[in-house]
Order: C-alpha cells, then sequence, then structure tokens
C-alpha cells in the first residue's frame, strides 16, 4: 500500500454542533498511568487509556525495556510492572515521535538507571529544548548528552547513582516537575521543585494512588527516593485538551448545544473554561465528581456571543495547550483579545504564536504576533481554499489543524488545512467525532 504522506482537512462553513460526545482519554494522564505502572509492583488495569501516537509511543518504549503490557483495546490497558530496578536495557534507540512529554518525562525515569538508552523523535520533536530537563537532571549525578543545541537525540549513561535536589523551576513546566520527580524515585534523599506557577499535577496525584509518598505544600513537591509503587486500577478521564476544540466550536457556532461527557477538570488544566468564561461563553460543569483521584464533570456548552479580553496571566499554564482553539474563539469575538506572558507557546509541536497569527491572517483576521503572545481583533472569518492560494499550513500541529478546522463553523467559505497528520498523536477519529457532532470535515489522503 502506498504510504499516506499528508492529511489534509476539508470543511464546509457553518452548521452547529449538537448532542452527546465524548471526546477520547487525556494524554498527559494516559503518558503517565503506563511509566508509573511499568515501574510500580504488581499488575495495574487502566480504562480509558488513550489510544493516540503519542501516549502508544510511551507503551512502546516500556514494551521494549521488558515491560509485559495487554493492550491497548477500547481503552483498556493491563500493565504487569517490574518495579522501580526491574526495567531492562532495550535493544535500540527509543523512537518517541513527535512527543515532548515522552522524551521529558522519560529523561528523569531513565537518568538513574543502570543501562544506557537514547531517546530519539520526528523532526518536531528534535527541535524542542531539553535543557530544562537534562541541567537539573545532571545537577542529580545524571549522564545525559544532547547535541550542541540542547536537543535530542539525548543519550543517557548509566550511573551508580543520582541525588536528590533542591530545585526551583524557571520556567512553570509541568514536563520539567515531573521529569525531575520521576528521577527522584531513583535518587538518595528528597527531591523538592518549587514552581513559579501552579501546573498540571497529574503525576503528583498519581504517584498518590500508586501509594507513594509525595508532599505537596504550595508551589513546593517533595519526595524522597527509594520508595515502592504499588499497582492499582486508574480511569483516565477525556482529556480536557481535546474537549477545548468543542467547546470553542459550540460556543462560536449559533444554535449550537452540546454537551461533551466525563471530561477531566483538574484545577490545573480548567484555564480554557475559566479564559472562554470572561469571554462570555455559556459553559456549565454538571455532575462533578471524583474518578481515580481527577475531578471530572460533563461539559454543557451552548452558543453565546463572545467578547475580546485581556486574557489573565495568571492562566497561562492553566491554558497552555489550548490557546491554538481559544484563538479562534477570540478570532469569533467582538473586539480585541490580547495574551501576554506565553512565550512557552512558541517552543510547543509548532511556534503556535506565528503558525495560528499566520493561518488567521489567511482567513482575513487582523494577528499581531508578540514575543510572548498575540493581540487578535474579532471580526469576519473568510475563506481559504488551496487552489485559491490560501490554504492553511498546520505546520504537523494536532491542534493547529484541529482548530482551524473548528473555525469553519464561522467563517464565510469552505478551508482547507494541510499537514494533518499528526491529529493522531492526542485525538485519533477527530475528523469523524466532530462530523458526528455536525461539522462538514472531509478528510483527504495523499
Ligand atoms: C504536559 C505539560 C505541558 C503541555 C504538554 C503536556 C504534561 O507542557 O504543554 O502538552 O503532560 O506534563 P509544559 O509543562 O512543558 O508546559
Amino acid at each position: 500500500m502506498a504510504q499516506v504522506s499528508d492529511l489534509r482537512f476539508l470543511v464546509t462553513p457553518g452548521g452547529s454542533l449538537q448532542g452527546r460526545l465524548r471526546v477520547p482519554g487525556d494524554k498527559s494522564v494516559s503518558h503517565r498511568s503506563i511509566m508509573l505502572s511499568a515501574i510500580a509492583e504488581g499488575e495495574t488495569h487502566i480504562t480509558g487509556f488513550l489510544e493516540g501516537a503519542d501516549a502508544l509511543a510511551t507503551l512502546a518504549a516500556f514494551r521494549r525495556m521488558g515491560v509485559e503490557i495487554e493492550g491497548p483495546r477500547d481503552g483498556e490497558v493491563r500493565v504487569r510492572g517490574v518495579g522501580l530496578r526491574g526495567l531492562r536495557a532495550p535493544d535500540g534507540p527509543l523512537d518517541l515521535g513527535n512527543s515532548g512529554t515522552s522524551m521529558r518525562l522519560l529523561s528523569g525515569l531513565l537518568a538513574g538507571q543502570s543501562f544506557p538508552t537514547t531517546l530519539i523523535g520526528d523532526a518536531s520533536l528534535t527541535k524542542r529544548p531539553m535543557r530544562r530537563v537534562t541541567e537539573p537532571l545532571a545537577t542529580m549525578g545524571a549522564r545525559i548528552n544532547s547535541s550542541e543545541t540542547g536537543t535530542a537525540p539525548l543519550h543517557i549513561e548509566p550511573v551508580s547513582g543520582l541525588s536528590g535536589i533542591r530545585y526551583e523551576m524557571p520556567v512553570a513546566s509541568a514536563q520539567v516537575k515531573s521529569s525531575l520527580l520521576l528521577a527522584g524515585l531513583y535518587a538518595e534523599g528528597e527531591t523538592c521543585v518549587t514552581e513559579p506557577a501552579p501546573t498540571r499535577d497529574h503525576t503528583e496525584r498519581m504517584l498518590t494512588a500508586f501509594g507513594y509518598p509525595v508532599q505537596v505544600e504550595g508551589s513546593r513537591i517533595r519526595l524522597c527516593g527509594g520508595g515502592r509503587l504499588k499497582g492499582c486500577r486508574l480511569r483516565v478521564p477525556s482529556d480536557i485538551s481535546s474537549a477545548a476544540f468543542f467547546m470553542v466550536g459550540a460556543s462560536i457556532a449559533p444554535g449550537s448545544d452540546l454537551l461533551l461527557e466525563g471530561v477531566g477538570i483538574n484545577p490545573t488544566r480548567v484555564g480554557v473554561v475559566n479564559i472562554l468564561r470572561l469571554m462570555g461563553a455559556d459553559i456549565a460543569l454538571l455532575d462533578e465528581r471524583l474518578e481515580g483521584g481527577e475531578p471530572v464533570a460533563d461539559i454543557r456548552v451552548r452558543s453565546a456571543p463572545l467578547k475580546g479580553i485581556r486574557i489573565p496571566e495568571d492562566q497561562v499554564p492553566l491554558a497552555i495547550d489550548e490557546f491554538p482553539a481559544i484563538f479562534i474563539a477570540a478570532a469569533c469575538a467582538e473586539g480585541e483579545t490580547l495574551l501576554t506572558g506565553a512565550e512557552e507557546l512558541r517552543v510547543k509541536e509548532s511556534d503556535r504564536i506565528q503558525v495560528m497569527a499566520d493561518g488567521l491572517m489567511k482567513l482575513g483576521i487582523e494577528a499581531e504576533p508578540r514575543p510572548d503572545g498575540l493581540r487578535i481583533l474579532g471580526g469576519t472569518l473568510g475563506s481559504a481554499l488551496a487552489s485559491e492560494g490560501g490554504g492553511i499550513d498546520a505546520h504537523g500541529d494536532h491542534r493547529i489543524a484541529m482548530s482551524f478546522a473548528i473555525a469553519a463553523l464561522r467563517a464565510g467559505g469552505p478551508i482547507e488545512i494541510r499537514d494533518c497528520l499528526n491529529v493522531e498523536t492526542s485525538f485519533p477519529g477527530f475528523a469523524a467525532l466532530a462530523e458526528t457532532a455536525g461539522l462538514g470535515i472531509r478528510e483527504v489522503r495523499t
């Protein structure tokens, strides 16, 4: 069979989103469910696991280190943990594809092993900054070689031991925090990480679910090495980052009324709800409950007129993956929206400030990129067809592709988006699910 080299979305304008949907499992929680269950003692039974390429890359990496894993089948996975010291040397480099979370968290988890590993990734991952983890890991005693610019491939050398550190993170990054905590499991003494602003706390919550003591006091997270994780049952909530496209879509498309079932509403992830509500969105959290240590709710979204806002900087880390979708909301809002304090968006799967500004301008929206954010003047979205020289380039970034697909709900003509294959990394089945809700989307593979 010929290899698919590109996936394009062709989306017809207009329509509304209706009905009940369940988006796939949370990517961050899925990664951690495999990592922690692999180094736990005994079996872990996971449900709701995200069968997207990123989480599957993590799963494949642990299989190659000798962990027996059954599934995933319909989101169900059984992992037979090998204990903290039971991983085996893989027979070659571990390819983590597009996944920054896999690479940064595995750097920490593998830094204290008695065997070497090499971590590699695709062109996008190979450009992303890794010094933010390799430098503090080095102060713990890790030996990790990267390229001259501090990027992958990462060669992790075996060491006889790590020692705990006290580390004040210069950037608000859950990946850095998690990487150091995972290394801390293997370190002598205490590892204490302080974050400059709250970031997603799935690692801390899940360590607790595995019976590993973690102390959280305000912005400080501490643990001691050498303990044990005990296999358990885990339920992965639906991913609020995937639900975000539908929250924006239902908000901007007149006549929409959509229910998103079982979505994770961890307080460190709800920035998108807070920001959209500030813009005037009609979002209700229903039947709030706790599932497997994570808060979950059904989210009802009805269309509402949106207004531009100055996005509060304290919401940035809480909505860090949702800005591409939020920018679409801003483009459909009345007046100006200003985002500042979000330079991290420039080093995600693509430079999300520039790539979103370019796409919005193609649709006729005034968008001014700034070093740390973006100013958007809401207006009327036009069309974007490649044949007319105006298709949107997703730059291989899953969230850019899905954001512009949703934008078609309010566009004046069809929108064509290229380089969408990586939607598979976080949201397999996006187009089919969006279509059942009312989006006129067609996939073209070439
Ligand atoms: C993630 C943390 C975030 C986020 C990424 C997943 C995680 O990155 O952007 O998609 O699972 O820890 P940073 O913590 O580096 O901002």
